[in-house]
This record gives C-alpha cells, structure tokens and sequence, in this order.
C-alpha cells in the first residue's frame, strides 16, 4: 500500500504511478534529505514529541540507510514516488514501527524545500569555489600579458589598440560580478522551511530555531505558507547562472574568432580541441563551441521555471515537482562549463605577433592623431574631420597613417610636427591613456592588484 493510501479503495493506474513519480530525478537529494530528517528527528525527541530513544533509533536507522545508498545497496522503487517517502519506507523497514513517526510534525511540502534549500547551499559553494579559480587564472593570464598589444574592437571593427592584459581584466570583473551575485543569492538560499508543515504551520511544538542551527540556516522562514510555496531561490540561482553563461559565451564566441585563420590571435590546446571525420586538416574549437551552445540550454531551464512557477496559487501545487530537472540540470551543467573553460584559457597559447601585426593595420590610432591636434588647440570636432580626411587619403593610397611623410601630414594641418611619429605607434597610443581603470600597463598592473586582494579572500 502507498504511505497515503488510507483514504483510497483503490490502487492508482501504472501510468499515473510512473507518471507522479519523481523519484528518477529526486533520487540526488537522498544525502540532503536524510541530513534534514536526522535533524527533524533530533527536534522531535529534544522537544518531547517523540522519545529521545525513538529519535535515536530513528537517527541511528537513517544514518545506516545513508550508508547503504553509498554503497550501492539500495534500489529506490517507483512505487514510493519519491526520495523522501523512499528513504522513509527505508526506515520503517530497518527499524518498524519507531520509523513512522519521523514524519510528525512534517510534510512533504517543507521536507522538499528543505531538501533543495540545503543542496543549493552546497552547490553555490561549489559554483563559487569554480568562480573563483577563473578569476585567478584570468589575472594570471592578465599578468602575464600587460604589454601584450592586441586591437580592441567596437562593432567587431578594429577600433583602438589595447593590450590582451586589458581585455582579460574585462572578463575578470564580469566573473566578479557573478560572483558576487550568487553570494547574494545564497543568503536567500539558506533560509530554513521545516517547519512549516504542508501550508499551515504544526500544532507541535516545533523548535524551528533550534532546526535552524543544527542544519547552518541563517534564519527560518517568517511564514509557513510562504515557506512552502516559495521556489524564488530558484529562479533567482538559475537566473544568476544564466548570467555566468552570457559571460562565457561572450568569451567564447571571441575565443572561436580567435581561433580562426582569419585572426590567429590564440591556438587552443591538442587537449581541448577536437578534429574532423572528413577533413583531415581541421582542427575545431568544439569546447569553446559547446560552452557557447549550452548557454541556450541553462536560459531554457530559466524560462522553465519561471513559467513553471507563473500564476501557481498558493501554497504547494504538484507543478512544483518539475522545479527539479531545471536546476538539476542547471547546476551540473554550469558546473562542468567553469572547470572546462579555465582548463582551455590556462593552457591556449597566445601568439602576440598575430596580434600585434593586426594593431597596425585599421587605422587604430587615428583617434590618437586626433588627440594630438586638440592638444595643439584644435577643437576635438574639428579635429575628427582632419584625421577623417587623412583616413580616407591612406585608405586611397594603400598606407597607414605612421606611413605618411611629415610633409603629408603637413598638407592637412600645418599644427602636424615631427613629434607626431613618435606618438601614434600602437604602445604609446596604449601608455598614454592616463585615465584611470585604463588600457594602460600602469593602470591594468593596479587591476591585477587590486584583483589579486580581492581573490586572496575568497
Ligand atoms: N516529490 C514532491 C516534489 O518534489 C515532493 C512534495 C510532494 N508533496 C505533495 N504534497 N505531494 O515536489
């Protein structure tokens, strides 16, 4: 008989029992979930509802069955719907009749979130643990290159020089971000549900502060019916994940163009690129490629869950069991993107010639011509037009702006002097931006700084 079939004088059609079941899925919390009735039953026996003996037993019975499950022993049923009433026909078939009392005080509805609650706390950790190792290789990665020249582009057009150091440093701030949010998300994570019971609170005298420390909650949740019915944390993680993702794939997308023939800024690894079953020659950046392509994946599971939880009345709605596979899936997947993706930038090698060769073409410091009139009083605009001109001249005469001869240069303003050559190469274009948080070597050696403090305290 089902643990809820005392009401029923009939058993539930097959395809509904696979239907309902949860338990393909449901089946990792097994070790959450018998951390969160090991602190159930520890409450129940400190606050009399059940004898401190029976708790023990109850505790001594879960901690076998944890066992168990860790060692392969253990083949959860179908017909037990899911991990918690699996876990709990576990126990009353280990210990007898003791086991059916751990679930007083107690629904499935908070035992559930209670469940994802302490498996998303662990996760985050995780997540940030991997976050974390990205942004010290980026400031490595950064260190090591703060004088390596590359073109900075805008609408993919070569547009100022700027150095690999520079641009690594960009995507360390995005991952600091992302860091920082999933923190944030964590506090609302670690908020504790038990509690609640099905919607309405118990009428046991539940110790929901002491649940609230012996499980590492900040605090337990202010409303019951809020408690159950909440899935926020969810959305909130899957949504800061997506936003790890748009990083990578950002990244991603850049590191595919830098691969190609037509940039050859960086060559990844043997190790992390994979060949072709037709064309002998290739050699594909299938990670970077991949990364980018599940990124379509983890904004689908936030899209899943979102509509999942749209217009859900108040408090638990079987809806909610679908949560699961989302973040599941979420979770492993952003888990082994992060690992990937720092193993490939670590080991990609980085051909600065290739990038430097392209700094000079593109007329890349035209904007640097530009600022050496205004500096001889020309108003900026006005300047802008002069250096236009001479683009388009260079353009018709098949040479670079350092290519004209001071006479040239004379022929659009006679402000030009022989000072001008010395200003306009790619490295004096790059030191010479003094602005702070700049693309200049001082300013990016103060990032690299300032990252590696910031890193050090993680
Ligand atoms: N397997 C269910 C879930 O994941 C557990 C909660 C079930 N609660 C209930 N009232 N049916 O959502």
């Amino acid at each position: 008989m089902k643990l809820w079939g005392g009401r029923f004088s009939k058993e539930t059609a097959s395809l509904v029992d696979q239907f309902n079941a949860s338990i393909g899925f449901d089946q990792k919390l097994y070790k959450v979930d018998i951390m969160g009735s090991i602190a159930h039953a520890k409450m129940l026996g400190k606050s009399q509802i059940i004898t401190l003996a029976e708790a023990q037993k109850i505790i001594e019975g879960l901690q076998s069955i944890l066992e168990n499950i860790e060692n392969g022993q253990i083949e959860f049923q179908l017909a037990y719907e899911d991990i918690h009433m699996n876990i709990e026909k576990l126990l009353t078939d280990k210990i007898g009749d003791t086991g059916k009392k751990l679930h007083t005080a107690r629904s499935r509805n908070d035992q559930v979130a209670v469940d994802i609650r302490l498996y998303l706390r662990e996760e985050i950790d995780c997540i940030c643990g991997l976050l974390k190792n990205l942004l010290i290789s980026l400031t490595d990665l950064a260190a090591s290159h703060i004088e390596t020249v590359m073109p900075g582009y805008t609408h993919l057009q070569r547009a100022q020089p700027i150095t690999f150091g520079y641009h690594m440093m960009a995507y360390f701030q995005m991952f600091k971000r992302d860091y920082e949010r999933l923190q944030d998300c964590y506090k609302r994570v670690n908020i504790m549900p038990l509690g609640a019971g099905a919607l309405a609170g118990t009428t046991y005298g539940t110790d929901r502060d002491f649940l609230t420390e012996e499980l590492g909650f900040s605090a337990y949740c202010d409303n019951s019916l809020d408690a159950v019915s909440d899935r926020d944390f969810i959305i909130e993680f899957i949504s800061d994940a997506s936003m790890v993702m748009m990083h990578l794939s950002r990244f991603c997308e850049e590191l595919i163009l830098w691969s190609s023939a037509e940039f050859q800024f960086v060559e990844m690894d043997d190790a992390y690129s994979t060949g072709s079953s037709i064309m002998p020659q290739k050699k594909n950046p299938d990670v970077a490629e991949l990364i980018r392509g599940k990124t379509g994946r983890i904004y689908g599971n936030l899209t899943n869950i979102l509509t999942i939880m749209k217009a859900l009345p108040l408090a638990y709605n079987k809806d909610m069991q679908e949560d699961k596979p989302p973040l599941f899936d979420t979770v492993e997947n952003l888990k082994d993107c992060l690992e990937i993706f720092t193993a490939m930038i670590t080991t990609m090698k980085i051909r600065k010639d290739k990038m430097k060769k392209a700094t000079r073409e593109g007329f890349m410091n035209a904007t640097d011509v530009a600022d050496y009139l205004v500096k001889k009083g020309l108003p900026f605009r006005s300047a802008h037009e002069v250096v236009g001109k001479m683009v388009l001249y260079c353009i018709q005469e098949q040479k670079a702006i350092e290519d004209l001869t001071i006479e040239e240069f004379q022929s659009f303003s006679p402000d030009f002097t022989e000072d001008i050559f010395p200003v306009i190469t790619p490295e004096h274009c790059i030191a010479s931006k003094v602005s702070k948080g700049s693309t200049a070597p001082e300013n990016v050696k103060i990032m690299i700084e300032k990252a590696k403090r910031y890193t050090s305290v993680l």
